[in-house]
């Protein structure tokens, strides 16, 4: 080694010397500056939030709990988001809403039978007024029959939840 390139390092222990003084005083001026800081504001917990907010993911999943439990929907609710679609106006030979006229040969079958039909499906009206069985229950389905038939001249009970089999 040649002293002609004046280099500050020339020996192990020059080098160990070194290296502990590039990294760890800095580092321990922080860390002391840190406990300061902390130590006097008195606000650790202040700090904290702040910390907390700051290292806040920016995007948040929000699963939904399938065992939670189901909030039903209304009859008035399930004719407007499926039924009403055929039943407002009377589309494709649906007996409309509100027209007693058109519904009064029907409510004569009584509650077990209207449902029934709209279980399964009759003439122009898919199974289940064309709604998915995990989106409406037959439970829902049952009160919207009931929503709408009374509107219509008819006098059916509110199903109850123990009768038709929940979802
Ligand atoms: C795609 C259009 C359509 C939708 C959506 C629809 N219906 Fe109907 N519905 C009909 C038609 C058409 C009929 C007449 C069927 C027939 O007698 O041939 C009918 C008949 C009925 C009847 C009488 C059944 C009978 O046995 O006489 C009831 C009750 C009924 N619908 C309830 C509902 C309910 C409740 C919903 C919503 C969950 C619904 N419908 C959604 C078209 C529809």
């Amino acid at each position: 080694m040649s002293e002609e390139h004046g280099s500050l390092i020339k020996t192990p222990k020059q080098l160990i010397v070194t290296v502990f003084a590039v990294f760890f005083i800095p580092l321990i001026i922080i860390l002391l500056l840190i406990i300061y800081d902390t130590s006097h504001t008195g606000s650790s917990a202040l700090n904290l939030a702040t910390s907390n907010a700051l290292i806040q993911p920016i995007a948040k999943l929000d699963f939904k709990d399938s065992s939670a439990p189901k909030v039903l929907k209304t009859g008035e609710e399930v004719y407007k988001s499926v039924c009403s679609a055929c039943h407002a106006a009377g589309v494709a030979g649906a007996p409309a809403f509100a027209n007693n006229g058109a519904w009064s040969a029907r409510v004569g079958k009584g509650y077990e039978a209207l449902l029934s039909s709209v279980v399964k499906g009759k003439g122009a009206m898919p199974a289940r007024g064309g709604a998915a069985p995990d989106e409406v229950n037959e439970l829902e389905l049952g009160r919207s029959v009931v929503y709408l038939v009374n509107a219509s001249g008819g006098k059916l009970a509110e199903p109850k939840e123990a009768t038709v089999e929940k979802k």
